[in-house]
């Protein structure tokens, strides 16, 4: 459409995808240097479609800020609308369009929305008065609506959310579904996949290369010799660098959980690995208990095969408990959130880091929010389990593939094996965020300390690697 004056043109430009459109009347005001427009109409008679609406208005000085309304139409539906973007082209210029981007879902209930265009900077090098007041304006109302709040004494803060509608539509994915496949089932019992699922499978954070033995774990060197190779020793494997430690001493001493009022246990487990000249990295020994003594033997390869089996199945079973909160929940999820509401609440649209880390962070509050309303909190996974209860990936339409797979994981084949319950878990993130430094975020320093960066089969170490280098080109 096209409205009456000479210097502007007006493209708005509806995002490509078939649920984009909307509905609602939408009102548009240009803000220059020189003065702004009342609200113009852009809809009138219209709605929008994916595509884009032309129409032209009046001399306004340098052109600063477009501001869009979204108004529900009598009679239509609320549906909201994607908007990609608005050109605004001046025809006597000569000049392409000044483009002011937008990429987000827009409602009625957001009120006036401003875009900007131009290049983006920090507050400092921000020369236009009307655009340090847009800034100041966008942080006061994102600090109104993204709050912080304590999750845990102790562990990194969260967003002060209670609902998924408070998210709004651009926090938030929709649902997708893919195949959970199980590669450990033909091999799960073989000490060679053991080794092979520390360094590459649901957990590889954990595992590290050791010269000297931990003082708690009570083996000789005669203990293990027949494990090693020929003609070597403990000593002489230590000191090539082939001996590795999986410690959970951080579960030592936690309160386990009530499953369906019968007590779980947690252990706290020390498991020797040693790479071997196939270079197969394999447990030698296992240690259920930190603290060494009569009642906590040492198991060993040559035990019966239940009983070496068994205390394999402790160690994945407490690696479970390590893993689902402190690599996967407080390493990812809850530094995402600080980052996310960090952002949201102190880096206007504008700013280069913002636009950096808006699209990786950009889902996490609305899987945090549902990980405490359900999967921590009373009656969650880790509260008291009950198998009959509905599947839980019902009730989370994770956004990323790992957190689904990790929830059904959960669910479906360890419905009982939560041996953290909600007793354990705000023990258990408050040690771990005290343990947490920046150097084991970083993953070449983390890949490096713990040796396993030159080992041949870790395949985590190799793409992480690769992943982290692509991001520092
Ligand atoms: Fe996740």
């Amino acid at each position: 459409m096209t409205a009456s004056c000479q210097e502007f043109e007006v493209t708005v430009h509806t995002s490509p995808g078939p649920t984009c459109g909307t509905f609602n009347g939408l009102w548009l005001s240009l803000i220059g240097s020189q003065g702004e427009t009342p609200p113009i109409s852009v809809t009138a008679g219209h709605h929008l479609l994916p595509g884009s609406v032309s129409f032209k208005i009046g001399p306004l000085g340098q052109l600063i800020l477009v501001r869009l309304r979204l108004e529900a139409q009598a009679g239509f539906p609320d549906v909201n609308w994607h908007c990609s973007r608005v050109e605004v082209r001046r025809p006597a210029g000569g000049s392409g369009p000044q483009v002011f981007l937008c990429d987000r879902w827009l409602r009625p209930a957001d009120g006036d929305v401003e875009l900007c265009s131009g290049q983006l900077c920090l507050m400092a090098d921000e020369r236009e008065e009307k655009l340090k007041l847009h800034r100041l304006k966008q942080l006061q109302h994102q600090q109104q609506l993204i709050r912080w709040r304590l999750f845990v004494s102790g562990a990194p803060q969260c967003a002060d959310l209670s609902s998924m509608l408070q998210l709004g539509p651009n926090l938030i994915n929709p649902p997708t579904l893919s195949p959970v496949r199980n590669p450990a089932e033909a091999h799960w019992k073989e000490d060679w996949f053991f080794g092979y699922q520390c360094l590459n499978g649901c957990n590889p954070l954990l595992i590290r290369q050791i010269r000297l033995l931990p003082p708690n774990l009570a083996v000789t060197s005669d203990m293990l010799r027949p494990f090693l190779p020929k003609r070597s020793s403990l000593e002489d494997e230590l000191k090539k660098g082939t001996i590795y430690l999986l410690d959970y001493e951080i579960l030592d001493g936690l309160p386990a959980n009530l499953i369906n009022g019968k007590q779980a246990y947690l252990s706290a487990p020390l498991c020797l690995l040693h790479l071997n000249q196939q270079e197969q990295l394999v447990p030698i020994a296992i240690q259920l208990q930190h603290t060494p003594g009569p009642q906590n033997p040492v198991f060993m390869p040559s035990d019966p095969g239940s009983d070496w089996l068994l205390a394999k199945i402790w160690v994945h079973c407490m690696d479970f408990q390590c893993h689902q909160l402190i690599s996967h929940y407080l390493r990812t999820h809850m530094m995402a959130e600080l980052c996310c509401v960090a952002t949201l609440r102190h880096l206007p649209d504008q700013h280069p880091l913002h636009q950096l880390l808006m699209p990786h962070v950009r889902t996490s509050l609305q899987i945090n929010l549902q990980a405490r309303a359900s999967l921590l909190a009373a009656n969650g996974v880790f509260d008291q389990v009950k198998p009959h209860l509905e599947p839980q990936h019902k009730l989370l339409p994770a956004p990323h593939s790992a957190c689904r797979f990790s929830l059904v994981l959960v669910w479906f084949w360890f419905p009982q094996a939560v041996g953290s319950g909600l007793m354990t878990v705000p023990s258990l993130l408050s040690r771990a965020s005290a343990r947490l430094c920046y150097r084991s975020l970083c993953v070449p320093d983390d890949l490096s300390d713990r040796g396993v960066d030159k080992l041949p089969h870790s395949f985590y170490a190799q793409d992480a690697r690769r992943v982290w280098d692509a991001l520092h080109r």
